[in-house]
């Protein structure tokens, strides 16, 4: 859990949470804001600048450091986490003590519960134990994938660079002053096998060395992988006691950078919902929190299926699509209106 690399983009919001949660140390530390993101197209380079635009920043921190400082902070608690368990099912969710039974060691084991958070992401088995015909899923599959790497090459970069090219997207992250996240739009059934080293960064350079002057830091490739890329959200968010979040019940494709930041979102709605109930018996934030939690996964929808659209070569697009797409990107990059729209929704709204 603690080297999976995943997401790297924090709103704002995010990171006050993270802060006020005690949680903020190493975070403020190893953290690196970010004041603006590049778009580069049609051999451009254009530059959105987050904060002029809305008074808030990003903040570049590894959510695999996030997972990191989160263990730590529970362990330090006197919390136990339970690694490691098989067989994890959730019974009696429609009774006043649902009960979650797994194997661990070799023994079946009980946790009897008041509640159940299900934030066991999108392959977990919270969302499948809500019977059949509660819950309505929406989804979008997109035409590709993104290869990722991780190089130990200090970025070339301030500030994160988003390329849209005839040749398809790319992505310029970073995760420290010495180690850079990259990206690169691939086919879906692409296999990792088909990219040696070489091919990688040729295909980055062909990709995001379109502006004069400016070139990729290559370094040794520590680690690749491909995800696919959907959309995906099941309501409601909660089915008598068992309350789903992250990407238990919904997924973005990670153009927007939206996936760890929604799911914080919803266990901070969660947190304030459970603290209400214990500490003085209130019901409403409970029962209000799929609605309220569902504002900012559709907002978060619309922006990531948004920048995926407009940055991708859309492989099934007609003519008319490619050009409503280039005018797309050009009036982000022109119009102060547009770019706003982009910047606070990247950014994070703090209220939806
Ligand atoms: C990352 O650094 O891993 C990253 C950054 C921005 C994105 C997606 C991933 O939109």
């Amino acid at each position: 859990m603690e080297q999976r690399v995943r997401a790297g983009v924090l709103e704002q919001g995010s990171v006050d949470l993270l802060c006020c949660s005690g949680l903020g140390e190493r975070l403020q530390r190893e953290g690196m804001r970010h004041e603006g993101i590049e778009l580069r197209f049609d051999r451009e380079a254009h530059r959105v600048p987050l904060t002029g635009l809305t008074g808030r920043a990003i903040t570049v921190y590894g959510q695999q450091e996030v997972v990191k400082d989160l263990i730590a902070a529970r362990t330090a608690a006197g919390g136990r986490i339970l690694f490691e368990v098989d067989d994890v099912r959730l019974d009696g969710l429609d009774s006043d003590s649902p009960v979650i039974r797994f194997r661990r060691d070799g023994r079946d084991e009980e946790l009897h519960c008041d509640f159940v958070a299900g934030c066991d992401g999108f392959h977990g088995v919270s969302r499948g134990s809500v019977p059949e015909g509660v819950l309505t899923t929406y989804e979008r599959t997109y035409p590709f994938a993104w290869l990722g790497i991780l190089a130990a090459a200090p970025p070339a970069v301030d500030e994160l660079i988003y390329a849209n090219h005839e040749r398809g997207f790319a992505l310029h992250s970073l995760r420290s002053p010495e180690i850079s996240r990259l990206y690169l739009q691939v086919d879906p059934d692409e296999d990792i096998a088909d990219w040696p080293d070489e091919r990688i960064w040729s295909e980055l350079r062909a990709r995001l060395e379109t502006v004069p002057g400016w070139s990729l830091n290559e370094g040794p490739i520590l680690e690749k992988s491909i995800t696919p890329m959907r959309s995906f959200v099941v309501e409601p968010m909660q089915w008598e006691r068992l309350y789903l979040a992250g990407d238990a019940v919904h997924i973005v494709p990670p153009t927007g950078a939206k996936g760890m930041n929604l799911a914080l979102a919803d266990v901070a709605l969660l947190g304030d919902a459970f603290a209400a109930w214990y500490a003085e018996g209130r019901t409403e934030l409970l029962e209000n929190y799929s609605r309220t939690a569902l504002r900012r996964v559709w907002r978060a929808q619309h922006f990531s299926w948004w920048m995926t659209s407009m940055l991708h070569r859309l492989d099934t697009q007609d003519p008319y699509e490619a050009k409503l797409q280039s005018s797309t990107l050009r009036y982000v990059a022109t119009s102060r209106a547009y770019a706003t729209s982009l910047a606070e929704n990247y950014v994070g709204l703090p209220e939806v």
